[in-house]
């Protein structure tokens, strides 16, 4: 007679048969394995998938294969829809200092910039949306950190960044700079844009299958790197975006919105060398003790 134990669950043994030969030299391997292998056990458990689906869960894997070239994965990018990214990033670098946000799929090696210059060099600067982006890099307790290095990089005003769009010129809006010795940044730039992730692949499929939309709110990547602190990778997103609160990649974090305040003083204007009103935007990025390496590597630069 069926034992009724076993009918309840079926094939537990299996799980623990599997588990049994989990034996790799490197113990964290071993236990990302074993606990891989425990919850893939448990989540056939709990949905009873048909053979149908569990094939077409499989192929969906390597449909989604398919569509990874050297410039497009589309496996980071299911991560980043089902908010798996943002977990992983966030548990890497809680603690202090400035929140953290995933680097994303649109960095490249930026151009080096001074202190002050217009990063928005194509047609977008035509159209307004001026905007000074402005602060400080500092440590704990405040204190400035001059020479820091700060890369840079955004969509232009229609949601487009440079490697998306042949019109832009290459490392359209964005920059490599370096602070001044008081720990001070700014350049000069536009307002982004919301823009869709694709949505030509899996990950538009996902997002269709649970009625989402692609979007994510208008934001600016910052990577900010200094010796003696741990590299913060972040976004700075547009207060009063319509998608703050449905970012199709869970990134928006407290302390990461800011104000694009107008500023229509003549004499602003002229001390910034702006072509009439423009946005002002303040933030001070405030890097933790440790090493550069233990920062967020991100996944674009090796
Ligand atoms: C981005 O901000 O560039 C991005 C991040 C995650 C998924 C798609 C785009
Ligand atoms: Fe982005």
């Amino acid at each position: 007679m069926t034992d009724p134990a076993s009918r309840e669950s079926p094939g537990t043994g299996l799980t623990d048969r599997v588990l049994e030969l989990v034996r790799t030299d490197d113990p964290r391997t071993g236990a990302l394995l074993t606990a891989l292998i425990r919850h893939l056990h448990e989540f056939v458990r709990e949905t009873r998938p048909t053979p149908d689906e569990w094939r077409y869960g499989l192929d969906f894997l390597a449909r989604t294969g398919e569509f990874c070239t050297s410039d497009r994965h589309e496996f980071i990018l299911l991560s980043d829809l089902l908010a798996l990214s943002s977990l992983v990033d966030r548990l890497s670098n809680a603690g202090p200092g400035t929140p953290s946000m995933v680097e994303g799929p649109f960095h490249t090696a930026a151009p080096p910039r001074e202190m002050g210059a217009i990063i928005a060099t194509g047609a977008e600067w035509g159209r307004g949306g001026w905007t000074v982006l402005r602060g400080t890099v500092t440590g704990p307790g405040g204190v400035p950190v001059p020479g820091a290095t700060i890369d840079i990089w955004q969509s232009d005003d229609h949601g487009r960044y440079d490697v998306q769009d042949e019109a832009q010129p290459a490392g359209n809006l964005r920059a490599l700079l370096a602070t001044g010795d008081d720990g001070s940044f700014m350049v000069r730039t536009v307002r982004p844009a919301s823009y869709p992730v694709p949505v030509d692949g899996t990950g538009g499929e996902l997002l269709r299958a649970m009625r989402r939309h692609p979007m994510r709110p208008a934001h600016i990547h910052a990577q900010v790197r200094a010796d003696g602190y741990r590299t913060l990778t972040t976004h700075l997103f547009v207060a009063g975006d319509e998608y703050l609160d449905s970012d199709a990649a869970f990134g928006v974090r407290d302390g990461l919105v800011l104000p694009f305040r107008r500023c229509d003083d003549p004499a602003a204007i002229a001390r910034f060398g702006m072509p009439g009103p423009f946005f002002d935007v303040a933030f001070d990025f405030r890097l933790a003790r440790g090493s550069p390496a233990t920062g967020h590597p991100g996944h674009g630069d090796g």
